[in-house]
This record gives structure tokens, sequence and C-alpha cells, in this order.
């Protein structure tokens, strides 16, 4: 546990061929929209990482940030807090409801208002609201995780985002702000077995009620705690959001045992996943 030096930025990049299935003239883009993981979509320039900074004045911290996430971690880096207390994780005992949502970049879980959710300790100073379980995933194995742990990447990423309740009202408004943001990422490995939580999500019958941009799917009776793995560590530092705005107010929390799913490989047709670097 603790700080984690930022080496390089490698960025998850997710993308759903539905999202350009159907290249037309529309109304303009929406400029706090018009961004992508890839530069050119279907023929059309979106700007990806590299212009994120350069496109919109209020992203500027994309470019010029000097606490960017994601990172790759370098474990011999890392320093050992014996002081950190441990992460707490809370549903109130409560069954997790909420929809399955295809944002067109990524796979995510939109709780319902109740129950909520909250994470603190660890690092965090202030109670957190869980908002979105977010899955970044690519088309290789080993290649869709946005962080890296010594220079090695993971199928995929499970990032839980949660917001300061003490501060702010909402997400938007703690994104802008310091102590804004909390996000837990636990990584995901292809392996002979799978977490029954990401199961419940990610099973072939849910994912292709999701398969175009902007389905989707009303989903109950989770028990988040299954998510995690009985017994964790986890490495921790300052980072940002690793989509634009790029803001610098996240408080990021790696956990540092991986998770296992049995396949990602349904998900790529029709949902087209890019790999990062
Ligand atoms: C979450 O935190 C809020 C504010 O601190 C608190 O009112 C609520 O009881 C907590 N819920 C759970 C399930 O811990
Ligand atoms: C979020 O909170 C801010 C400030 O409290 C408020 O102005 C804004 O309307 C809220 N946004 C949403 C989506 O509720
Ligand atoms: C994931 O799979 C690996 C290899 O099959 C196994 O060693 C590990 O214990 C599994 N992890 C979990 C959390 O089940």
């Amino acid at each position: 546990m603790g700080a984690a030096a930022p080496l390089s930025a490698p960025r998850a990049l997710v993308l759903w061929a539905a999202l350009g299935a159907a290249a037309h003239i529309g109304p303009a883009p929406d400029p706090e929209d018009w961004w992508s993981y890839k530069d050119n979509l279907q023929g059309n320039f979106v700007p990806g990482p590299p212009f994120w900074g350069l496109v919109n004045a209020a992203w500027s911290l994309c470019a010029v940030g000097k606490r960017q996430s994601p990172v790759d971690v370098e474990l011999k880096r890392v320093l050992y807090d014996p002081f950190l207390p441990p992460l707490r994780l809370s549903t109130g005992g409560e069954k997790l409801r909420g929809t399955l949502y295809n944002t067109g970049r990524h796979v995510s879980f939109l709780p319902a208002a109740r129950p909520v959710v909250n994470v603190s300790g660890g690092p965090l100073l202030y109670s957190h609201r869980l908002s979105e379980l977010r899955l970044l995933f690519g088309a290789r194995d080993g290649a869709g995780s946005e962080h890296q742990i010594n220079h090695q990447g993971f199928s995929a990423e499970v990032q839980l985002i949660h917001f300061n309740q003490e501060l702010y009202g909402n997400l938007s408004a703690a994104s802008r702000g310091p102590n804004g943001l909390a996000i837990l990422s636990l990584f995901v490995n292809v392996a002979g077995s799978s977490n029954p939580f990401l199961s419940r999500l990610l099973n072939r019958d849910t994912i292709t009620r999701i398969s175009y941009k902007n389905d989707a799917y009303f989903l109950q009776d989770l028990s988040l705690e299954l998510l995690f793995p009985e017994s964790f560590g986890f490495i921790t530092y300052q980072g940002s959001l690793s989509t634009p705005p790029c803001s610098e107010t996240v408080t990021w929390i790696l956990i540092d045992r991986a998770l296992n799913i049995t396949s990602l490989q349904w998900m790529v047709p029709p949902m087209v996943a890019e790999t990062p670097h």
C-alpha cells in the first residue's frame, strides 16, 4: 500500500461496433461527448487520447496534468504503509439492483438510488457512494485493463466509481472538486473459473440485451460482496479520471488480487474491443 509512481499512461481502448454502425450525416457532435479511445471511427476523426487535451479547453488536464491516470504501477516503487486502515465496503446487507447500460464506450452498471453502497476507510477521509460500475475489456486476453502492474495488463478491469457524498451532492459536482471521487479497480483474468458477480452481469443472455449503444437492461438481486476476493490488499495513489475531462480528483484503489472469468470472447461481437497501447 502506498504511493505508486505514474510511469506511463496506457489507456484501455474499448469500442463497440454498434457505436459507429450507422455513419451518417447528423447533428454536430456534442463537444462534451466528442472523444474516443481511437482517433478514427468508421473513417471519421474523433479525438483519441493524445488529442483529448487539445480539442476542448475544459479538458486541458488530459494533456498537461501531472497526476494523470491510468498508470503502470512498478511494485518495487510502491511503499507499504502499515498505518492505513482497512477498506470498508457497505451495502447495508441489501441486494443491489440497477441498470446494465451500453454507453457506446463501456459496459456500465448503474445502481438504483437505493440501497446506497458506501466505501470508506483505507486512504479515504470521507464516505463515498457508488455511482457506476464500469467494465473495460480488450479484444485480446491480457490487454483490456487501463492500469498495468509491472508493465503487465489484464484481460479486463472493473472500476467501481464512487463520489464523496459528504462534500458533494452528485458525481458531476464531485468530479470538479477536490477529494471528489474514489475509484476501486479490480483486475480480471481469463481463467478456468468465473467470479459469480461478473457471471450475473456478463453472461451471454444479459449482454445480448445491450448489444447497441444506449441499450439498457434491468438487473436485481445482485450481491456486490461476491465481486470481491475473500481477502485482498490494495495499492492506492492520487490520480485522475481516465476519460475527459481528466480531472485530478480521484483516489484510486487497485485491489491486489485478480478475479477470474472463463471467457470474454463472446463479448467481442457485436462489441468491438480495441487493444490498448
Ligand atoms: C452510507 O453513508 C451515508 C452517509 O454517510 C449513511 O447515511 C448511510 O447509512 C450509509 N449506508 C450504508 C449502507 O452504510
Ligand atoms: C449536481 O450538483 C450540482 C451542485 O450541487 C447541481 O448544480 C447539479 O444540478 C447537479 N446535477 C445533477 C445531474 O443532479
Ligand atoms: C483464478 O484462477 C487462477 C488460475 O486458475 C487460480 O490460481 C486463482 O486462485 C483464481 N482466483 C480466484 C480469485 O478464484
